[in-house]
């Protein structure tokens, strides 16, 4: 009797460890890797495993001058990228549950570490890479795979976590016609880019080489991390489709620590899930192979509309102009705009829309000028609007970026910064009353002074016809959208979690309802700019190829070694990605 009790016990005892098991190692566990351990990984990353803090660590222990250099620097986000102790948004750096943060902006209370991992492989090679995942695995630790982090939905970073630091993996390499492995296919002319090259540094060497990529309009994004694996839309899209439609291999490093090519004839379900199926999910990623193409010119067209603020003409306006982006497009045009419905100007308000719009390989501007005239004309027609125009050839698609779109080398950064975001079709837009519809719903928004509606036309084009040719995970709603219009909210570095949580609760069961009532469910978002929140993020992001891509996760990573927020899978597991919620 007494023996069977003990059993009894003993077989609880395992099945609470059998429990336990379903969670990560945290320190402080017995399961933790003592300092021995540490020191191995260490020797066998050649030394570039480092114990981490959050970069404003000195801003609280009062050593004045490294926290001056910091502070210089906070809102740089070149700067940031080489930060293994931060990522390009404050709130993503800290667990406001835990009253975990550390910043410059209230240095006066003490450093919680949040979510910044405690170590950092800082990777070199793809050898460093599965050392350290072979030692997650073996540990059972969280791990964060992290570029330049500049994620709006924390993917690239996560508490008491080890991470995969892959920003100095510098190699570039060109290619005048590469064959992907294993295949005899010659796929044309190609450059293949280590995971952290960043997009200034890709334009710069695809410039030099009079070549040029599908990629996007920053500095510090990660040409192959999050953003190609996200999808990547760029202002280059509607010409030559999105960046994961151009992708022709990647060199990855999966959850068992094995290094595998995945191109269209080796392992191809990995190679379909890692052209969209987002970051941090199916395995590190140590290289991209990247189609180029021939450098070509590009024409620039610039319309700004301007009126005093609450002109009810302004809103009909941004219908019209609504409605004029199919045809646009189908001229070849893409581009970015801006709305911002109340900004101080001298000692007024006003609202203004500014457009640029891209025609790249068009060099013939009389004939772009008169493809946007009627538009013009017709908002010269409202009453109260002010609207100014050019139109701007440029040699180059290189000379456009280094010369006015990513001009310096730094983007803004540093903030406590959520998104909103919707793909709307091109359906709604040609249709009778679809732009005044999607017009109505953004009108409902609140809109402080300066805040910012962004439109990016980047689909269209050759994303559409691409649904045809290019089978990959991106969210299906790309190939039918006309635009991608996303807004931000922010929040103060010292907002309690009580304010953070009504930001969210306003974007999350506010905002957000209204832009998705306009089309139904039947679209979606592009989930590198999205509600970071989502609560249904499997459709919304990815809409129809969901199942698949969960099937590709648990084919991959068996037992969710790579979990991103709001990722494939990352529904089995708590918002931390430490335990799992749902059993096998
Ligand atoms: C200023 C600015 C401009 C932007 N412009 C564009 C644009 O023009 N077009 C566009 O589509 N998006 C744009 N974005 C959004 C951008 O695509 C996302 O922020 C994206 O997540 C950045 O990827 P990253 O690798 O640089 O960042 P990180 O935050 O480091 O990583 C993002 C995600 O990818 C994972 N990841 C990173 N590297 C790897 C790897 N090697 N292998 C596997 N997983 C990896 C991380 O784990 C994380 O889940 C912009 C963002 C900003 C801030
Ligand atoms: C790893 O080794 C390097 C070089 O010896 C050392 O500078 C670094 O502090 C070590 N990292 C850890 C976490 O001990
Ligand atoms: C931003 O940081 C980078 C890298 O540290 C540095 O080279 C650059 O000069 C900084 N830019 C500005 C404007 O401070
Ligand atoms: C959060 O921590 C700070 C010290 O770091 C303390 O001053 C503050 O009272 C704490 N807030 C809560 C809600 O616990
Ligand atoms: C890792 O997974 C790959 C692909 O499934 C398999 O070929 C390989 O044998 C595995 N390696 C180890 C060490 O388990
Ligand atoms: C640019 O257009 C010309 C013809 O107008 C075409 O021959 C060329 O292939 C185009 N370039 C690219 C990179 O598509
Ligand atoms: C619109 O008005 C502006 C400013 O008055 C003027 O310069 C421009 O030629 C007009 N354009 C059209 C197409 O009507
Ligand atoms: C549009 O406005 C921007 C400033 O917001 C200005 O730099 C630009 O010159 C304006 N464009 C035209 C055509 O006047
Ligand atoms: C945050 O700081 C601002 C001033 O910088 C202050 O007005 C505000 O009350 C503070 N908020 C909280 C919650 O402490
Ligand atoms: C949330 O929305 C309500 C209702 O529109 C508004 O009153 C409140 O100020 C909003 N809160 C925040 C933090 O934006």
């Amino acid at each position: 009797m007494k023996g069977l009790l003990n059993l009894a016990l003993v077989g609880l005892a395992l099945a609470s460890s059998g429990s336990d098991s379903s969670c990560r190692c945290r320190p402080h566990q017995s399961c933790w890797p003592v300092e021995q351990e540490w020191i191995a990984l260490n020797r066998s990353v050649q030394g570039n495993l480092q114990a981490t803090q959050p970069v404003a660590a000195p801003c609280h222990e009062g050593n004045k001058k490294a926290c001056a250099a910091i502070t210089q620097e906070w809102t740089n986000s070149t700067w940031r990228a080489t930060q293994p102790g931060a990522v390009q948004w404050e709130n993503w750096e800290a667990r406001p549950e835990l009253n975990e943060s550390c910043v410059l902006e209230t240095r006066q209370t003490t450093c919680g570490q949040g979510r910044i991992s405690l170590y950092s492989v800082l990777a070199k090679s793809a050898s460093h890479i599965q050392d350290a995942v072979r030692f997650a695995k073996r540990f059972n630790l969280r791990l964060a795979v992290r570029n330049s982090g500049h994620d709006f939905v924390g993917r690239s970073t996560a508490p008491d976590s080890l991470q995969i630091f892959t920003y100095w993996l510098k190699n570039i390499q060109f290619s005048d016609d590469f064959k992907p492995a294993g295949t005899p296919k010659s796929e044309g002319p190609a450059v293949t880019i280590g995971a952290g090259i960043n997009l200034m540094e890709l334009y710069a060497a695809v410039g030099q080489k009079g070549r040029t990529v599908v990629a996007g309009t920053s500095h510090t994004v990660g040409a192959a991390g999050g953003y190609i694996q996200g999808g990547g839309h760029s202002l280059m899209g509607p010409w030559k489709g999105m960046a994961a439609d151009n992708v022709l291999e990647f060199k990855v490093v999966t959850a068992n620590g094995t290094l595998v090519t995945a191109n269209s004839h080796q392992n191809p379900d990995l190679f379909w899930a890692l052209r969209g199926g987002g970051g941090g999910t199916f395995g590190v990623v140590v290289s991209a192979t990247l189609r180029t193409f021939d450098e070509a010119p590009i024409t620039m067209v610039n319309l700004n509309v301007s009126t005093v603020a609450k002109n009810p003409g302004f809103w009909g306006a941004m219908a019209d102009f609504h409605a004029a982006i199919p045809s646009l497009n189908d001229a070849g045009a893409s581009g970015y705009y801006f709305i911002t419905p109340n900004m101080p100007f001298k000692k007024m308000e006003v609202s203004r829309l500014s457009i640029l719009l891209f025609f790249p390989n068009q060099t013939n501007v009389a004939k772009i000028d008169k493809l946007v005239a009627p538009l013009q004309s017709k908002l010269n027609a409202t009453a109260g609007l002010i609207t100014e125009y050019a139109s701007i050839p440029f040699p180059s698609i290189h000379s456009l970026l280094s010369g006015l779109l990513i001009r310096g080398n730094m983007d803004p950064t540093g903030k406590n910064v959520i998104l909103g975001s919707r793909l709307f079709s091109r359906e709604l837009l040609v249709s009778h009353n679809g732009p005044g519809k999607l017009v109505n719903a953004w009108k409902k928004l609140k809109f402080n002074p300066g805040d910012t509606i962004t439109g990016n036309i980047v689909a269209g084009g050759a994303v559409a016809k691409n649904a045809e040719s290019v089978d990959n995970a991106i969210n299906p709603a790309w190939r039918k959208a006309a635009t991608h219009m996303y807004f931000a909210r922010y929040w103060a570095p010292n907002a309690t979690l009580a304010q953070q949580q009504e930001v969210i609760r306003n974007m999350t069961e506010v905002d957000m309802l209204v832009l998705k009532d306009v089309e139904g469910y039947k679209m979606g978002a592009y989930p590198n700019e999205a509600n970071a929140y989502e609560p249904n993020f499997q459709n919304e992001f990815w809409g129809s190829n969901y199942p698949r891509l969960y099937g590709i996760k648990q084919k991959w990573d068996p037992n969710g070694l790579f979990i991103a927020r709001k990722g494939v899978g990352s529904e089995d597991w708590d918002d931390a990605g430490l335990c799992r919620i749902k059993r096998k």
